[in-house]
Order: C-alpha cells, then structure tokens, then sequence
C-alpha cells in the first residue's frame, strides 16, 4: 500500500522521467523519491519507449538498484557529460536553493549535479520552505581524521552538530568512508555566506547546500503537481 507522501513522490518523479529522451546520459538521484524516477525509467526502457540510455548513479545503493533493474550504466570515472539529472531534496526555498543530504550521498550528489547540463528536483510539498535550515540541518561530510575540530568550528559558525549514525547507532560511513555531521543552524539568514565558510575548510569533504544548482523543480502536492523553473 502506497501512503499519501510516497504517492506524491512518485507523481513528482514520473512527471521529471517525461524529460528524459533517448540516447540521453542519466544521472540517478539518491533518496526515496528519487527511485521512483530510476524504476519508471527502468520501465520505459523495457517496454522500448526510451532506448540507448546511459545513467551515472549517485550512490552505491542506486547502482545497485539501477544493476539490477538492467539500467546501463558509465563507469564511475564519469567518461562523458550528463545530460539530466532527476534527484531529491531535504528543503527547497523559493529561489530554488535546497538542502541535500538526508540520505547521506551530497558529495556525489553534488558532483553529478555539477556535471549536468540540467538538474530536476522533485519532491513531495513538504519539503518548500521559506528560508533554509528552518526544517532541516545542513548535511555536512567530514573526513575522519579530525573530525572533532570540524564538528568545533562548525559550533563557531553557530551549528548544533550532530554526529549521524546508522539504524544500528554505529556512526554511519557515506560511500567514501566519511563521517557526516549534521548541523542544526535554524534559518540560515545567507546562505551563500555559509557555503563560502564550509569550503574554506580543510576536512569538510563537501556540505549539502545546493546554490544555484536546480534548474527545475517539480513539486507534487494533493491539488496537483507544480513544476518551477529557475
Ligand atoms: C540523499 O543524500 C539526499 O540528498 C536525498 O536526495 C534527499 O535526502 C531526499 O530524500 P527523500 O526523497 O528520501 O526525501
């Protein structure tokens, strides 16, 4: 039985799939509103109504989804561009910035979509948000090595920090064997400032604001499905 939520993921997800032609490389977001656009592109390929698609996944977990749903894929070097990327977010505000990262893949997630020549987001309308970090802390990867001295700089930029760990309450290792913190700033009043101070740092692998980086978003909410274009 499908719940309403996950209903809305779906719609969100399918309506991206229509932008998907053949002959096109595909990257595969990370989360579970974005299976939901791996599976209906799986589908099409199947019943031959998309052919000769390539995609590059986001994660180890939807490789192996995309594996074994017989979705061709690149090698992970990435050996040609991307033409559209269809993932999922944690927060949108209404320029379209979002927060990524609640599943833990925003470095590769953030390479993709930096790889890409257009990125979809879709989501369910409980993600908009009017200011950043209103619903949601900002992901942020960290190497092991020190990461105590990220998670106190990370304080001084004003974050509750939290150290994410698995079901089994082990800290959790993303794909590249980093840690994740994950930082509570509440409405992150310039969000373009606090990018800056996290990529100034050595041992922040990477941080789950995405500036800039949408080119759409499709919203699929009980009165019907929005799609926003920057
Ligand atoms: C994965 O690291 C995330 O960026 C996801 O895209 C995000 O957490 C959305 O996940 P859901 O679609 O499961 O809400």
């Amino acid at each position: 039985d499908e719940t309403a939520t996950s209903m809305l993921k779906r719609q969100a997800a399918e309506h991206a799939v229509a932008f998907v032609q053949s002959g096109m490389t595909v990257g595969l977001g990370t989360g579970s509103t974005a299976i939901f656009a791996t599976r209906h592109i799986a589908a099409l390929l199947q019943e031959g109504a998309l052919r000769e698609v390539v995609a590059f996944a986001t994660s180890v977990a939807v490789r192996r989804e995309a594996e074994s749903l017989g979705i061709p894929l690149l090698a992970d070097d990435m050996p040609r561009a991307i033409d559209l990327t269809i993932d999922g977010a944690d927060e949108i505000d209404p320029r379209l910035d979002l927060i990524k990262g609640g599943g833990g893949a925003l470095l590769r997630e953030k390479i993709v979509a930096e790889a890409s020549r257009r990125v979809i987001i879709v989501a369910d309308d409980g993600k908009l948000s009017p200011c950043l970090g209103t619903r949601w802390p900002v992901p942020v990867e960290v190497l092991p090595y020190g990461w105590q001295s990220q998670a106190r700089y990370l304080a001084t930029l004003g974050a509750e920090v939290a150290l994410r760990r698995d079901a089994a309450g082990a800290e959790l290792r993303t794909d590249q064997g980093n840690l994740i913190l994950d930082c509570r700033f509440g409405p992150i009043a310039d969000a373009a400032d606090l990018a800056r101070s996290l990529a100034a740092r050595a041992g922040i692998m990477e941080h789950g604001l995405f500036l800039g980086i949408a080119h759409d978003v499709v919203i699929a909410g009980c009165d019907g499905i929005r799609h926003l274009r920057r």
